[in-house]
């Protein structure tokens, strides 16, 4: 017997206001045009102004526990990732603990930026398959809206918040790649590229919050090299190939990234689970936004082998496989 984290609820949040493309044109030199064209976005979400990462990732969980058909008492582990947290300490994972009413069990944040959902999902497999833990919940939750340089239009257009949350469960699997749980995961960062993609402030360096920069178009370059061969090394680990994929959920940077990765990948796009035309780029939430909302269209369904991969400021990536 291998014990497996098999996934068991998801759940999301999105923030009321929506933001049409079009809004940018009043204050910035840019046009829907371009900014459907060279990432596929479309709309984007932005949280209220009292409205925390914390707040966003409750609702979220709350909404995984009621898809799950459990409570706050059966988890006894809560991993929250995010880059933008309500406060510089306590973690957002144990805000949200409180907020839901966990009275027991740890919680804590995992910081990867982008890549920040599929470091989190890893670790939580690590806790469950090593008996550290049963009930898992997985949550990226991001409030990129605060970060941005509403002057900068090659930054400003891409990103948008939200937060989603899956709910992992320790079951007896047979050890093979038709178990359903997590199967594989492969993850790596190189700081060498620290200045490609940062927030210019921090609390020992400026003392404030910063905002984010990004050189785009190197960014880009990466994503594409690096994606494909990430989502490989994890298919190769969990002994599969990419026929055995029936869906990529990638995270939602750019279509284009999103496409060029799937190409090499040799899926179609009729197997891609696409959301960046509606939510932007939400960092650390966009893989289990996608993940939900995927299981809510009827897209991804039970027994289905799931590849996830991100990238992100680091740099960071990496990707699961995992049979839903
Ligand atoms: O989630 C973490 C990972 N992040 C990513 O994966 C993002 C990766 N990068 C990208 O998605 C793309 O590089 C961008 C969407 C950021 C930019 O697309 P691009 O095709 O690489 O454009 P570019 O940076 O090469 O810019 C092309 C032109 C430039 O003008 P010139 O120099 O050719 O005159 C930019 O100044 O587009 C201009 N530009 C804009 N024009 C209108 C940049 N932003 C805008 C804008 N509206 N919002």
């Amino acid at each position: 017997m291998t014990i497996r984290a098999v996934p068991v609820g998801i759940g999301h949040y999105l923030p009321a206001r929506v933001v049409e493309n079009a809004e940018f044109e009043k204050t910035l030199d840019t046009s829907d045009a371009w900014i459907r064209s060279r990432s596929g976005i479309e709309r984007r979400h932005f949280a209220a102004e009292d409205e925390t990462t914390s707040q966003m990732a409750i609702a979220a969980g709350t909404a995984a526990l009621t898809h799950a058909g459990l409570t706050a008492a059966d988890i006894d582990a809560l991993v929250v990732a995010t880059s933008t947290p309500d406060l510089t300490f306590p973690s957002v994972a144990t805000m949200v603990q409180a907020g839901l009413g966990m009275t027991g069990g740890f919680a804590f944040d995992v910081q990867a930026v982008c890549a920040g959902f599929v470091f989190a999902l890893a670790n939580a497999n690590a806790l469950i398959v090593s008996g550290q833990a049963r009930r898992v919940m997985v949550i990226g939750a991001e409030t990129f809206s605060r970060i941005m340089d509403w002057t900068d239009r090659s930054t400003c257009v891409l990103f948008g918040d939200g937060a989603g949350a899956l709910i992992l469960e320790a079951q007896d699997g047979a050890g093979t790649s038709d178990d359903r749980g997590v199967l594989a995961t492969d993850l790596n960062s190189d700081g060498t590229h620290r200045d490609l993609l940062y927030v210019d402030g921090g609390v020992s360096s400026t003392q404030s919050t910063g905002v984010l920069r990004m050189e785009g178009q190197e960014v880009f370059r990466h994503a594409v090299e690096k994606l494909a061969q990430t989502a490989d090394a994890a298919l190769t680990k969990a002994g599969l190939s990419h026929d055995d994929i029936a869906w990529i959920v990638p995270h939602q940077a750019n279509l284009r990234i999103i496409k060029r990765t799937a190409q090499k990948l040799g899926v179609d796009m009729d197997r891609v689970v696409v959301t960046v035309q509606d939510h932007g780029n939400t960092s650390a939430a966009s893989i289990p936004l996608a993940l939900s909302v995927g299981v809510a269209r009827g897209q991804i369904k039970p027994g289905d082998l799931l590849v996830a991969e991100a990238i992100g400021g680091g740099l960071a990536w990496g990707a699961v496989v995992l049979r839903w």
